[in-house]
């Protein structure tokens, strides 16, 4: 099986690694005590705002017994703000800790910080390339629920041009035999040429339908929240808002037996109306975070 140093994009994970990763999480979730990182300490770096991931890798850390050291709002209270590189700050911090967490607004600035750093370096998202973590948290949760990837259909919409879940999401499930995924956006947040490309090389089929068609044929739809931060022209994104939505109206559309997931946070995409359906997993997927992030954190320590 191959060893993890750093985890920086979902192509890092194959099968094998995956089916290694879920039953590992698997254990720790039946009895999170068992796995232990005694003294050893996560340097959580966000340059980014985060609820979920920040949270969830520090609760990882320390449900392992290890310790956390933190800087968030780096671009303002890290030596970011002084004209400290990217690098600098990584070897430094790598003297400090035994793996780094790292969320960062440009594109590729995690393979940067590993390439920095002697220790384990996680991206917890890089700008609007990457975020594997999600990815695989998202992965596990699709696979709780149906015990199996293949042959499934997922809808992903919203905001796939900016939105670094759903480019991570897709190389994952390009590892699985004849998913089939759905793009539903506004035509200014279209999947990016290089993914669709993937797809197609891997043998994943892809298709761009409209709402109504895919919340009829999805066994899972991933809806994602419009990236305000990333768009350069207000205009341009208060035209791309609120075209998809799951509420009160929609949800019947929606198969019996299929999931609604989002990695949060949400705008008004889905509305809190629907919370009670047993088919929105959103929250049991954040919760999801910590069993794959300790395993993560786990594999990365005392696997290598
Ligand atoms: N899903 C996710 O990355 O959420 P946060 O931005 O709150 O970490």
């Amino acid at each position: 099986m191959k060893k993890l140093n750093h985890v920086v994009e979902s192509q890092q994970f194959d099968s094998e690694l995956l089916q290694h990763l879920f039953s590992l999480a698997d254990s720790i979730k039946s009895d999170p005590t068992a796995y232990q990182c005694p003294n050893k300490i996560m340097a959580t770096l966000f340059y980014e705002p985060s609820t979920r991931t920040r949270l969830s890798f520090e609760s990882a850390m320390l449900q392992l017994g290890g310790r956390v050291i933190a800087t968030e709002s780096a671009k303002e209270f890290s030596s970011f703000s002084k004209g400290e590189s990217l690098e600098d700050t990584i070897k430094v911090t790598s003297g400090y800790a035994d793996i780094i967490a790292l969320r960062h607004f440009e594109i590729g600035a995690a393979k940067r910080a590993a390439g920095a750093s002697d220790k384990p370096v996680i991206n917890a998202g890089d700008g609007a390339g990457q975020h594997p973590t999600q990815a695989l948290l998202d992965l596990y949760t699709i696979r709780n629920h149906f015990n199996n990837i293949d042959d499934l259909t997922v809808c992903m919409v919203g905001d796939l041009r900016y939105g670094r879940t759903v480019r991570s999401l897709c190389y994952l499930l390009g590892r699985f035999h004849k998913p089939k995924i759905l793009f539903v956006s506004p035509i200014m947040c279209r999947m990016a040429d290089d993914i669709c490309q993937f797809l197609t090389k891997n043998g994943v089929e892809w298709e761009e339908v409209e709402f109504e068609e895919a919340l009829e044929h999805a066994d899972c739809i991933y809806m994602t929240r419009i990236q305000k931060e990333r768009f350069l022209d207000m205009d341009r994104y208060a035209k791309a808002l609120d075209k998809h939505r799951i509420d009160t109206h929609t949800l019947p559309m929606i198969k019996p037996g299929a999931i609604i997931m989002h990695p949060l946070p949400r705008e008004k995409e889905i509305h809190p109306d629907v919370d009670a359906d047993p088919r929105m997993k959103y929250f049991e997927q954040a919760q999801n975070g910590v069993w794959i992030r300790m395993a993560l954190i786990y594999m990365l320590l005392t696997e290598q």
